[in-house]
């Protein structure tokens, strides 16, 4: 589809709704993990169908750059990334993609890379783009790479909430607690929502919990909160052949009334009293807190 008529389409799709400019109070959440192909793709693109089938539009950042994107998960093509928008040839508009049911997916590729060493030029460029856009967006989730390196830890200490995606293996866990480590003590960064992936039930969810609970308690100063679990599920592979979202072609599977549970839990999520945020107010500050 042509994309510079995604947001025009977005909005004629919504009843013919005007956008909804006073929105300043998008929400930004970050998934992360330290290990990488924990689910954290998965979990958002299916999140993101969900938060919009429940009226919120909803813009994906797909931060990483790895072999299983957002796009090609949901059988997307997107002829544009960040990249263009850095490079001054494209509008933010024009790079945005469509996925299934609305959602809005702004496509990573080497831009991301660049994040950390943008130019004055490129910044502005990005936060007057965001301004326009970011607005008429509800929330904005950000699908970061695995690891621990700069550009995770700019998007997630500039988030509102940083959702850490953990899954009961011995080595998810050590990540994630590495992850939470580094954010606490090397960028005061210390309210975290633990969700746990592919546990076999609520039982064993819980013990990967506690257990990084119990050595961050011992630790570090952080405050951890059990943001639910998603149970393995193999329907889940099934619809990733396919490039289908598993929301949309098994919505009775285990997985997605998970994510559907999931989906409420983040809505009725409190956002911190300071973090008055919003898209821009997310760029800003990761751009801020590189410089500091
Ligand atoms: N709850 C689940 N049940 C079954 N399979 C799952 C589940 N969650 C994720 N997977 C599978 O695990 C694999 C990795 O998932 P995904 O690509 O979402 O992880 P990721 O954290 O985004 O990986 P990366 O760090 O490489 O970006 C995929 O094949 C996916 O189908
Ligand atoms: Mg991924």
């Amino acid at each position: 589809m042509d994309q510079a008529n995604t947001l025009r389409t977005l909005y004629e799709n919504q009843d013919g709704l005007a956008p909804n400019v006073s929105n300043m109070r998008t929400r930004v959440f970050s998934f992360t993990s330290g290990k990488g192909g924990v689910g954290k793709t998965s979990i958002v693109s299916n999140l993101a169908i969900e938060l919009t089938r429940s009226g919120n539009r909803v813009m994906i950042f797909d931060a990483d750059l790895g072999l299983a994107n957002i796009d090609v998960m949901l059988g997307l093509n997107c002829r544009y990334n960040l990249t263009h928008l850095l490079n001054g040839e494209m509008r933010l508009n024009d790079i945005l993609a469509k996925g299934p049911e609305g959602i809005l997916i702004l496509p990573a590729s080497s831009g991301v890379e660049e994040m950390v060493n943008l130019t004055d030029e490129q910044k502005n460029v990005l936060l007057s783009e965001m301004e326009a856009v970011g607005s008429q967006i509800d929330y904005l989730l950000i699908d970061t790479s695995a690891g621990i390196n700069g550009n995770v830890m700019y998007f997630n200490t500039s988030a509102h909430e940083t959702m850490i995606v953990v899954t009961p293996e011995p080595t998810s866990i050590t990540d994630a607690y590495a992850l939470i480590k580094v954010m606490s003590q090397n960028y005061q960064h210390k309210r975290f929502q633990i969700l746990i992936n592919q546990a076999q039930n609520e039982t064993s969810a819980l013990d990967v919990y506690k257990n990084l609970l119990t050595v961050s308690d011992r630790y570090l100063s952080v405050s951890l909160n059990y943001l639910g679990h998603i149970p393995h599920d193999p329907q889940l592979k099934r619809c990733v052949m396919r490039q289908k979202a598993a929301v949309a072609a098994a919505p009775e599977s285990p997985f997605s009334k998970a994510i559907r549970a999931l989906s409420e839990r983040v809505q009725g999520l409190m956002i911190q009293p300071h973090a008055t945020g919003n898209a821009v107010f997310f760029w800003r500050t990761m751009f801020e807190s590189q410089t500091a």
